[in-house]
């Protein structure tokens, strides 16, 4: 399986990113997003039309609490979808550690052995966890566990199609957003327009990062489409996730009418009244991890870990 890195500009600035993604020929990937209902996630199958080559973004791997089952229901139909659609598979991508579901990553490397990537900073997440959970000092915090880390500006292929890596931190501090053609996948910053912004609550998250990513995505041009990593159906509409930057300047909830540094008090306020999210403690440990399980114990069997009044 190929992977081609453009080139890597490390601490390239928002200007030149912007310019090389308003100025070249914005071409029109193929994006289909795949809703999983039960943690209202968005993955996403991001193809080149021309050589049929895609990426996998924010893979789910789903897992019943109750039970402590896993299953692979929505990775497989991703893979179905690849399959139907004659793609094949060049990243697989996580926009951020996610602290509401598990990823399905490491599973879909297994079958199709593309390369995993996260951005670089997750080491720092790493850290923070790790010690959370008093993991053993083998656990590595080098980002090892994925195949390649993005640092912020970097350029990759996917098939014939230039992507880009928007560091966009706030809602955790390593998110990233890929910029691919005219799409931006802007994970859990801008939810859709009448749903707001992600929440900055988490260990790393901080509000007024979460506005200045918001801002630079906003700098992006106004048809840009827009893929969140969420959607929560408000008022039991059905499921959406694709805005432009034009609607979320004109129409979000949450930005409309609201400065920084009305923004910032809007949020932490919001913040504190909601319940954290039932898989955090279950999900970062395998999400720090690369979405793998903990190796296995002498009995064969994986063990989550859940720390205990770590959270109040
Ligand atoms: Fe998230």
């Amino acid at each position: 399986m190929t992977h081609t890195i453009l080139t890597v500009a490390a601490g390239a600035n928002a200007a030149r990113l912007f310019s090389s993604f308003a100025a070249g020929t914005r071409l029109e990937p193929v994006v289909t997003g795949f809703y999983e209902e039960a943690t209202g996630s968005v993955q996403y199958v991001v193809a080149d039309p021309v050589t049929r080559s895609c990426a996998v973004i924010d893979p789910v791997l789903d897992f019943e609490p109750t039970s402590g089952t896993t299953r692979t229901t929505s990775a497989d139909r991703l893979l179905r979808h690849i399959e139907a659609q004659g793609l094949t598979v060049e990243w697989i991508l996580d926009t951020h550690p996610h602290a509401d579901h598990f990823s399905a990553a490491g599973y879909l490397k297994d079958v199709t052995g593309a390369p995993t990537a996260i951005g670089e900073r997750v080491t720092e997440v790493q850290k923070i966890w790790k010690k959370l959970y008093n993991l053993p000092n083998v656990f590595p915090t080098d980002g090892s566990q994925w195949d390649h880390l993005f640092a912020d500006g970097e350029r990759f292929a996917i098939g014939a199609m230039e992507a880009s890596v928007l560091l966009s931190p706030g809602h955790t501090l390593s998110s990233v957003s890929y910029l691919i053609g005219n799409a931006a996948f802007v994970h859990d910053t801008l939810f859709m327009p009448d749903s707001g912004t992600a929440r900055t609550d988490f260990p790393g998250g901080n509000a007024r990062q979460l506005w200045q990513s918001i801002q630079r995505i906003l700098q992006l041009p106004g048809d840009t489409r827009l893929f969140t990593g969420h959607d929560y159906r408000p008022n039991s509409r059905e499921a959406r996730w694709e805005s432009t930057v034009a609607a979320q300047k004109a129409h979000n909830q949450h930005l409309k009418g609201r400065d920084e540094t009305e923004f910032v008090k809007f949020r932490m306020e919001r913040d504190r009244s909601l319940p954290l999210p039932n898989l955090m403690l279950l999900a970062l440990q395998v999400n720090i991890a690369g979405g793998r399980l903990p190796a296995v114990e002498d009995n064969g069997h994986h063990y989550l870990k859940i720390p205990l009044n770590a959270f109040r």
